[in-house]
């Protein structure tokens, strides 16, 4: 008999999904109607879950799990998951750390690159036929440069250094702000947000979320300023979304990009128009790549919880 697993999120990799249904019984929870229905006829059996880093786990869910042996996050983010209850259960709770770093910090140099030169408005100038209408250069204004711009990011973990190396090959001066100055690093660590904020001309959010929401606010986008840039690719919950649009509404920052909202798939709309706001939907770790060494590390975990191990980097056992 297959050990039963739970899938809240749908996996992108085939290669990923024929193991998973080779070795376990999987319950496709997304794809049910009336999950709550589903879980009360299936919970009972339920030995593993695998979740996506935002999607997490509640509470109530463990608890309807009994004979519930490991967590899988196929993602990096945890804080949709009370870390606290699962170890109070003795529960294994695991992250794919540093399958997705370089997806994660080159889509955050995308963003930037897209933002200040305006890609996306320039592309679709071109694919829309308005060039051809309008094919003076004034047509389409100046964008600004990327390259020798200070850049600061809010959380130096593996994505946040990732990120820093990047830019530094862009010639950018870089600052961080952590939890605690982290003397291996070569760049300028700056305790106060508010200050690397005034600082900065890009501002990159690399942190995790799970003691840090709505830490960007009206107060930091203005310190930021009129030529900055806020760059997130970490959590929506960081920022005060209202406050973000009201800011690029009314010019106190220059521009964004974006692959992370608050409520998704739900994005405020009045971002749409803006030419230097550039979206994407959450997918700095959607590459094949990532997603294979995400599954690859997801199987593991399963396979050591289930046999009763320890399964290696877990947060909680
Ligand atoms: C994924 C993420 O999109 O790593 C995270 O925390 O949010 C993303 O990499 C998500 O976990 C996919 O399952």
């Amino acid at each position: 008999m297959k050990p039963h697993v739970l899938q809240l999120n749908p996996i992108l990799v085939p290669a990923i999904n024929d193991k998973l249904n080779e070795l376990y019984t999987v319950h496709r929870l997304f794809e049910q109607q009336d999950k709550t229905a589903y879980l009360a006829e299936h919970g009972a059996n339920i030995r593993g879950v695998i979740t996506g880093g935002h999607t997490g786990i509640t509470n109530a869910m463990i608890e309807s799990l009994p004979a519930l042996q490991v967590i899988a996050v196929n993602g990096v983010g945890t804080d949709a998951v009370d870390l606290e209850f699962a170890r109070s259960r003795n529960l294994p709770v695991t992250a794919t750390f540093g399958a997705l770093t370089e997806d994660v910090a080159d889509l955050a140099i995308g963003l930037i690159l897209a933002s200040c030169r305006e890609i996306c408005s320039g592309n679709d100038f071109v694919k829309t036929g308005n060039w051809q209408k309008n094919p003076h250069p004034g047509a389409i204004p100046l964008s600004r440069r990327f390259s020798g711009k200070r850049v600061g990011i809010v959380g130096m973990g593996k994505v946040g250094r990732a990120i820093a190396q990047r830019a530094a090959a862009f010639d950018c001066p870089i600052a961080y702000t952590d939890l605690r100055h982290i003397a291996e690093l070569p760049y300028n660590f700056v305790p106060d947000l508010l200050q690397l904020a005034r600082d900065s001309d890009i501002l990159v959010l690399a942190a995790a979320a799970d003691k840090a929401q709505g830490i960007i606010n009206a107060a930091v986008l203005d310190a930021l300023g009129k030529d900055g840039y806020l760059i997130n690719i970490a959590r929506g919950k960081l920022v005060v979304e209202a406050d973000l649009v009201d800011a690029l509404t009314r010019g106190a920052i220059a521009g964004a990009g974006l692959d992370v909202f608050v409520d998704e798939p739900n994005v405020p709309e009045a971002l749409f128009p803006m030419d230097r706001v550039v979206l994407q939907a959450h997918r700095a770790s959607a590459t094949v790549e990532s997603r294979t060494a995400m599954g690859e590390m997801v199987l593991a975990s399963l396979a050591a919880g289930l046999a009763g191990q320890r399964p290696e980097g877990s947060l909680t056992t």
